[in-house]
C-alpha cells in the first residue's frame, strides 16, 4: 500500500497534541548499474522510486528534538546540543542530520516529527538515505532558507552515515534520494560529481525488483572492509602510476602489474571495480543506441562479479539471477550493496507477469517463502509535500 500524507499526519496529530506542521518527502532508489563504484569515483545510473520517506516537522521552541517512529512504534528525544544523541539507529540518522546540518552554519531549532516509510527495509532500495535526505530537505527549508546546495545536502546524509552510523558509503543513495526525477534515471560521475539524466521510456522492457526478504545491513558489515580493500589496491598502483588516485583511474593491466603486491581477495575486488566502471560507460552507450540486449548481458556480467569477485551475494541472490537467466530474462543482477536484498531484472514487457509468477513459484519451493515483486516506478526526489 502506499504511504500517504495522511498516514504521516494523523499520527502526528494524536502524539503532538492536536498540532500539524509541514510536510516533507524523499524517496529510495534502484541503481541500474555502477554498483560499489561511487566509493572508487567511478559512475553510478541510479533513479528514485515512488516509494520513500515521509515525514512532518514542526518547530517547538526548545533545543529539544521530539520523534516518532510510526513504523516502529518508537518515540525518543534528543537535544541539539547533545554531542552523543540517541543509541537507536532510526534516531540517530536524523540526529546525525541535524549536527551536520548545524555544522554547515544552518540555525536548527528544536521540532516536533513523526516520521514512516514504505521502502522495504534492508532491500538495498536505501531506505536510510531516503531518511536521511528527507531530514536534511526539511532543515533546510524549515531553517536555512533554502541556501544549501542539493549536492551539499546529499553529502549531509552520507556524513550521517560515516561519522554516526558507521557505514563508510559512497554518494550514490543519498544522490539518487536528493536529485531523483519522475521518469528519468541518472548517471553520475561520482570523481567530478557531474550527472545527466536520462529519460527511462525502454520499449519493450520493464523494471522488476524481486526482494529475497534476505535482509542486508551495511553497517558493520563487509562493506566497510571492501572498501578498505579497493583503496589499499590504487594505492599500490599508485606507486607505480601515479596518476592513478582510485580505481576508477586504473585498468586491468596496471592490476595485473601489482599482482604479486596484493592479496588474492584485494585483486578479485580490484578486478571487479575496474569491470563495473567500464560496464557502466558500455551500458549509457546501449541505451543511447536503444540496444536493450547489451544493457541486459552487462547487468548479467555485474551480478557475476558482485558474486565472485566481489563477493557480496547470498544464495537466495544467486538462485534468483540463475531463475531469470533460465527464464530468458534480459538482465538480472544484485542491486545495492549486497549481502541480502534484493535484484533488480529488466524484463522483455511480453515475459513481465510469467516471469512474476514462475520466479515467485521457484523460490518459494525451495526457500518455504514468497520473494516480495516490485514493480519499478521512477519517481521523485526530495521534496516538500506540504
Ligand atoms: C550501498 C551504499 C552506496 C553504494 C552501494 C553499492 O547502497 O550506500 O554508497 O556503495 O551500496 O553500489
Amino acid at each position: 500500500m502506499k504511504l500517504t500524507i495522511e498516514d504521516v499526519r494523523s499520527r502526528f496529530i494524536k502524539h503532538f497534541d492536536g498540532t500539524t506542521g509541514s510536510v516533507y518527502a524523499s524517496p529510495g532508489r534502484i541503481n541500474l548499474i555502477g554498483e560499489h563504484t561511487d566509493y572508487n569515483n567511478g559512475f553510478v545510473f541510479p533513479g528514485a522510486v515512488e516509494q520513500g520517506m515521509i515525514a512532518e516537522i514542526k518547530p517547538n521552541g526548545t533545543r529539544m528534538v521530539r520523534a516518532y517512529s510510526i513504523d516502529l512504534k518508537d518515540y525518543a528525544e534528543f537535544s541539539l546540543d547533545d554531542e552523543k544523541g540517541p543509541s537507536a539507529t532510526h534516531f540517530r540518522y536524523i540526529f546525525g542530520v541535524c549536527r551536520e546540518m548545524m555544522a554547515l552554519g544552518v540555525p536548527v531549532e528544536g521540532f516536533n516529527t513523526a516520521f514512516a516509510g514504505d521502502v522495504p527495509l534492508g532491500a538495498g532500495m536505501s531506505s536510510s538515505a531516503a531518511l536521511e535526505s528527507c531530514f536534511a530537505f526539511a532543515l533546510n527549508d524549515l531553517w536555512g532558507d533554502n541556501k544549501i546546495e542539493k549536492m551539499e545536502l546529499a553529502k549531509v546524509g552520507q556524513r550521517t552515515e560515516h561519522k554516526y552510523i558507521g557505514c563508510n558509503c559512497g554518494i550514490m543513495d543519498q544522490f539518487a534520494s536528493v536529485f531523483g526525477k519522475k521518469g528519468s534515471l541518472m548517471r553520475l560521475d561520482c570523481r567530478s560529481g557531474e550527472y545527466a539524466y536520462f529519460p527511462w521510456e525502454p520499449k519493450g522492457y520493464k523494471l522488476m525488483l524481486v526482494n529475497s526478504c534476505v535482509k542486508h545491513e551495511l553497517a558493520g558489515s563487509p562493506y566497510n572492509e571492501r572498501r578498505l580493500q579497493c583503496e589499499h589496491v590504487a594505492e599500490i598502483i599508485k606507486a607505480h602510476h601515479p596518476e592513478v588516485e582510485t580505481l576508477r583511474d586504473a585498468n586491468m593491466d596496471m592490476l595485473e602489474e601489482v599482482k604479486a603486491e596484493i592479496t588474492a581477495d584485494e585483486y578479485k575486488r580490484a578486478r571487479y571495480v575496474i569491470g563495473e566502471v567500464e560496464r557502466v560507460l558500455a551500458v549509457c552507450a546501449a541505451l543511447e543506441a536503444g540496444d536493450y540486449e547489451t544493457v541486459g548481458q552487462k547487468m548479467y556480467e555485474t551480478h557475476t562479479g558482485l558474486s565472485q569477485e566481489y563477493e557480496v551475494s547470498c544464495e537466495e541472490l544467486d538462485f534468483l539471477n540463475e531463475v531469470a537467466k533460465e527464464e530468458g530474462v534480459t538482465g538480472s543482477r544484485i542491486m545495492g550493496g549486497g549481502f541480502g536484498g534484493c535484484t533488480i531484472n529488466l524484463v522483455a514487457e511480453e515475459l513481465y507477469n510469467h516471469f512474476k509468477e514462475v520466479v515467485k513459484k521457484r523460490f518459494a519451493e525451495k526457500y518455504g517463502k514468497e520473494p516480495i515483486v516490485i514493480d519499478v516506478v521512477i519517481g521523485d526526489g526530495s521534496r516538500k509535500l506540504c
